[in-house]
């Protein structure tokens, strides 16, 4: 089997920097348009023969990867909890009622995650079989501030504002809140493990819109409380977030034995503030965009950055851009596959 990617992520020697992309299952593919012509956004995570066929995406048409992730979704979560999730081509996710009061915290349904979202557990256990060892399959969930400005705002969001109000204004509903998302992502990652996800990412995308000293008080100690109840569970464990060149410490204090990071901080420096972590991340997803020597010349540069630092996943700084060229995407993997 390759275990580049488990490796790589236990910071033992690897002869090979591990390849993988976040939404490398996605838009920016015919064959993933094709079957999503035909199916809502909940009907593909909601289906594990569909869910786990288009995870088979990007692994049959870029064998140069070295990990699938499943397809699911950061808000799986939510309709089980009593939540309407909807899609919407121009606006993106609609969650509705968005949590204003104590009140909609205590209709929110407690879940179970064998029973709730056995859809995407048996759509890793239908990739397990396929992949039969080719690349490890990673699961994932979403960190409770993330979550939570999805389920306060309603929406996808640029401020943030109902969401930073409702911190700082209801301290007590938001740690209920933040503990009760927490919980459910624990339970859901250990869920994925028992399913046979190999590694877990908890994407915290929007955390990076707190100042250090919020993040420290509202966001670390829920995050902190997933990657303990992770511990000891057999698998690389990720954290993922954006905007985080002044956060990083305190997420390496949250935990993952991997960080990610965005484009905004040179990686060599994520690495040098992170001892004794891996670290994953760094390309700007819109560099895939460029002509080819211009892309090739970023890949390399964090390579060169990163060669003496054991621990490197190569990856994107946030997911594959809608539009993005196929075949620049396999470009990058050949590039570190040939170094
Ligand atoms: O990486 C992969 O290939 C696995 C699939 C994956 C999806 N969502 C599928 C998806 C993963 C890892 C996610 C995580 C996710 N979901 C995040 C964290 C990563 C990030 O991008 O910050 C977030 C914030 C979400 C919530 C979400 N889902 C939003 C805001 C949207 C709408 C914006 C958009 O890109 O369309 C989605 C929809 C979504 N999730 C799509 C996919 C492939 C597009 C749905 C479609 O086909 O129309």
């Amino acid at each position: 089997m390759n275990d580049l990617l488990l490796k790589a992520a236990r910071r033992e020697p690897v002869d090979r920097t591990p390849v993988w992309f976040m939404r490398q299952a996605g838009r920016y593919l015919a064959e993933y348009r094709a079957i999503r012509a035909n199916h809502s956004m909940n009907e593909m995570c909601s289906t594990p023969e569909l869910a786990a066929k288009v995870t088979l995406q990007p692994i049959d048409l870029f064998p140069e990867l070295d990990a699938a992730i499943i397809f699911s979704d950061l808000l799986v979560i939510f309709p089980p909890m009593g939540i309407h999730l909807e899609y919407t081509a121009g606006e993106g996710p609609v969650l509705d009622p968005p949590l204003k009061s104590v009140g909609d915290f205590e209709k929110l349904r407690e879940i179970n995650p064998e029973k709730d979202l056995a859809p995407t557990l048996d759509a890793i256990r239908i990739v397990r079989r396929e992949l039969d060892g080719r690349v490890p399959l990673i699961g994932f969930a979403g960190a409770p501030f993330t979550l939570a400005s999805y389920l306060v705002e309603g929406s996808s969001s640029k401020n943030f504002l109902k969401t930073k109000t409702l911190m700082t204004s209801e301290p007590e509903l938001w740690g209920k809140l933040m503990t009760r998302l927490a919980e459910t992502t624990t339970g859901f990652l250990l869920a994925q493990v028992a399913a046979g996800a190999q590694m877990v990412q908890v994407f915290d995308s929007w955390v990076g819109a707190l100042s250090p000293d919020d993040y420290r008080e509202h966001a670390l100690p829920y995050t902190r409380r997933i990657f303990e109840g992770l511990r000891g569970c057999g698998v690389p464990t990720v954290h993922f977030a954006t905007g985080t060149a002044t956060l990083l410490e305190l997420m390496g204090e949250a935990g993952g034995d991997v960080i990610g990071v965005d484009w905004r901080i040179p990686i060599d420096e994520a690495a040098r503030r992170l001892p004794g972590k891996a670290i994953m991340g760094n390309l700007d997803p819109a560099l895939l965009f460029s002509p080819l020597p211009i892309l090739e010349k970023k890949v390399d540069e964090i390579l060169d950055r990163m060669k003496d630092h054991p621990g490197h996943i190569f990856n994107l700084g946030h997911g594959i851009l809608p539009g993005t060229p196929p075949e620049n995407v396999r470009a990058v993997a050949r590039r570190i596959h040939a170094r």
